[in-house]
Order: structure tokens, then C-alpha cells, then sequence
């Protein structure tokens, strides 16, 4: 054990208040604010991660505000399904909880929010925000692609920096723990590192006589979120099962008749709640209430959405832009117009009384 800076001494204190809680973990950052990130009152850190805090305030800062996107991103994957990755505030809790279960709901959110930590520290290293790193130094001088010769030139994107801080920090729980369940998650925190590099993408400029693109200047840099969450998503969808090796060193799967995984996949062990039902204990919040699509054949239609309970329509009335018109220039001019929609939302079941109705 390094011991930097005397903070070692602080550890061992640190390390016996941390409640072994439900959903203690380094995800608790994004509530702990952006302005100032305090190592020590961010519930559920391991002594690993707090000294990285610690060391580096402002990856800590960039981590927390990625927070923020990761699980936009969940939510967005996730808006058709009975379960939408919505942790509320109230039941903060509930997130957690769900993620108890090594389900591919669980798999899904710990590759999606080590992809998230991988995402935003490369972000804040090429923005210049972090001490520790910068533009991918690797990436000077000239280099040839199918289209020819160009130069290595602005800041390509420091994947690797990011994919080695992420690991080094988000890993560091599961690292300390050589269960089951800890080997799920180390797996699908690195498909989740694996799925951001996926995307990076050469991007190059142009120079030389009137677009003869004899000349160009290239970079790395990372695509939009939304296609790592995108690709988690596939990936999610065809998520495999698998059990312990007798050895305890990997998996094998479940059903002999699926594929062994790659690093690239997302795996689990445990079948998922069907989330119909309020039920605290698989976190699950149910689906009263919920939109649903009644012409729909997919997973947000009422039939499946509301678990065949049936639905309420109402009728609302809104305003939109409507009737846009472009203006010379350079202005869209549109009407308000008041339209007039149904919505339908699932029933609650019947019997369960202890349904909060608002
Ligand atoms: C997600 O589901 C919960 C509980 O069913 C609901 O309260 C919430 O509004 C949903 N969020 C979205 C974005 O649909
Ligand atoms: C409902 O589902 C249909 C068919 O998938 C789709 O075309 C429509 O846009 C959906 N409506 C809403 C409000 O999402």
C-alpha cells in the first residue's frame, strides 16, 4: 500500500464508517454535487477509490457530472420498459436495490456507468480540466490511411488515459472482493470500457487547393454517448447467462446451447423480476401509472406494459408548435396550436392496497 502524502493515516478511520448500505457506491457522486466533491462524505467509496479521490479532485468532479449523463442514458435505453432505470430521489434505495440482483439489469447499469467514467474523464483530459493528462501524447507526427498520408495534428481524444483511470477506479470495490458476483461486474465494467473505445472515430480537416484534401490534419475523437449506449443496449438485449467455473476463476454458460462469452459481452446469473408489482425487496417500482402505447406492439404497448392489469384513458389538451414557417432570413416561425391527445396509463393491481396514488 502507497502511502502518499500521509493519507494513508486518514484510511483506516475512513474505511470503518462506511456503511456496508445497499446502494453505497462511488454512483452516490453524482448527488454529492459538482462545485465541490468531498472524498470523505461520499457514502460507500473503498479506501482505493477515496485516496484516487483525494489525489485527483477534478477527475472526481468530472466522474460526478458524468453521472448525470450515464443515467440519462439509462433512461433513455430503458423509457419502453417496465423497468426505466429510474431511481427516485425519495427511494434512493431502490436503484440499489434492484442492482442486488446479478440480473442483466445489473449488468446493464455497471457497463453503462464504467463506460460513463471512461466518457467523462477522456472528455475532461482533452478539455484541458485535469492536471494528470491531456491529449493523447501517442498520437504526433504523420500517419497513412487508405486516403494517404496526413499529419497527427489538434487533440485526439486520451482513451487509454480514461479506460486505465476508470478501471482503476471503478474497479476497485470489486477487486477487493473474489466472490461471484464481484467477477460479474469486473466483467461487465470492462465491456463497458471496451463498448467507449468502439467509438472513437478519425475525424481530419481538410487543407491543400480548394478541397483537394492532398493535405490533412487528423484526430481521435470520442463519438456521442448515445452510440456506446446504443451498442450496451444490443448488448443488453443479448446478454448471456452463465454460472461459476468450478474453479471460481470465470463463467461458463448457462444453457450449453447459447455462446460462450466474449469480453465484448454482458453476462448475469440471475433471471429478472418480471417489475409488474411494487416490490421493495427486487427493487422493483411497478407500472401503475405508466404511459403505454396502445397501438404499439413492443414492450411500451398497455398490453405488456401494464402487465395485462388494462389502462386508463384520459384526454388532455396541450399546446405545440405548429404550422412552422421559415423565414428569409434565417428565423422558423410556428403557431401555437391546442391539440388534443389520449393518454393512457396502466392500472394498478387490484388487491394491493399499499400503491401510493397521487
Ligand atoms: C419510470 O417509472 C417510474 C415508476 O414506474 C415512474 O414513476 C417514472 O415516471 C418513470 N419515468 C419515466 C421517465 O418514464
Ligand atoms: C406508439 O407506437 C407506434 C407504433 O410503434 C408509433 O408509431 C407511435 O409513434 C407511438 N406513439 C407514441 C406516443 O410513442
Amino acid at each position: 500500500m502507497s502511502c502518499a502524502f500521509g493519507l494513508c493515516l486518514a484510511v483506516p478511520l475512513l474505511v470503518c464508517c462506511v456503511s456496508p448500505g445497499v446502494a453505497a457506491s462511488w454512483w452516490s457522486m453524482g448527488a454529492a454535487g459538482s462545485s465541490r466533491v468531498m472524498c470523505d462524505n461520499v457514502p460507500g467509496l473503498v479506501s482505493r477509490q477515496r485516496r484516487l479521490c483525494q489525489r485527483h479532485p477534478e477527475a472526481m468532479r468530472s466522474i460526478g457530472l458524468g453521472v448525470a449523463q450515464w443515467t440519462a442514458e439509462c433512461q433513455h435505453q430503458f423509457r419502453q420498459h417496465r423497468w426505466n432505470c429510474s431511481a427516485p430521489h425519495r427511494e434512493r434505495s431502490l436503484f440499489g436495490r434492484v442492482l442486488q440482483r446479478s440480473s442483466r439489469e445489473s449488468a446493464f447499469v455497471y457497463a453503462i456507468s464504467s463506460a460513463g467514467v471512461v466518457f467523462a474523464v477522456t472528455r475532461a483530459c482533452s478539455q484541458g480540466e485535469l492536471k494528470s493528462c491531456s491529449c493523447d501524447p501517442k498520437k504526433k507526427g504523420s500517419a497513412k490511411d487508405n486516403k494517404g498520408q496526413f499529419d497527427w495534428g489538434g487533440c485526439s481524444d486520451n482513451i487509454d488515459y480514461g479506460v486505465k483511470f476508470a478501471s482503476a477506479f471503478v474497479d476497485a470495490k470489486e477487486r477487493m472482493e473474489k466472490d461471484a458476483r464481484a467477477l460479474m461486474n469486473l466483467h461487465n465494467n470492462r465491456a463497458g470500457r471496451k463498448a467507449v473505445k468502439r467509438f472513437l472515430k478519425q475525424e481530419c480537416k481538410c487543407h491543400g487547393v480548394s478541397g483537394s484534401c492532398t493535405l490533412r490534419t487528423c484526430w481521435l475523437a470520442m463519438a456521442d454517448f448515445r452510440k456506446t449506449g446504443d451498442y450496451l443496449w444490443r448488448k443488453y438485449n443479448g446478454a448471456i447467462q452463465v454460472v461459476m467455473n468450478q474453479d471460481g476463476t470465470g463463467f461458463t454458460v448457462a444453457n450449453k446451447r447459447f455462446k460462450k462469452p466474449t469480453n465484448n459481452d454482458l453476462v448475469y446469473f440471475e433471471s429478472s423480476p418480471d417489475y409488474c408489482i411494487r416490490d421493495r425487496d427486487v427493487g422493483s417500482l411497478g407500472t401503475a401509472g405508466r404511459v403505454c402505447n396502445q397501438t404499439s406492439r413492443g414492450m411500451d404497448s398497455c398490453e405488456v406494459m401494464c402487465c395485462g392489469r388494462g389502462y386508463d384513458t384520459s384526454r388532455i389538451s396541450r399546446m405545440t408548435k405548429c404550422e412552422c414557417k421559415f423565414h428569409w432570413c434565417c428565423a422558423v416561425r410556428c403557431q401555437d396550436c391546442l391539440e388534443v391527445v389520449d393518454v393512457h396509463t396502466c392500472k394498478a393491481p387490484k388487491t394491493a392496497g399499499w400503491i401510493t396514488q397521487t
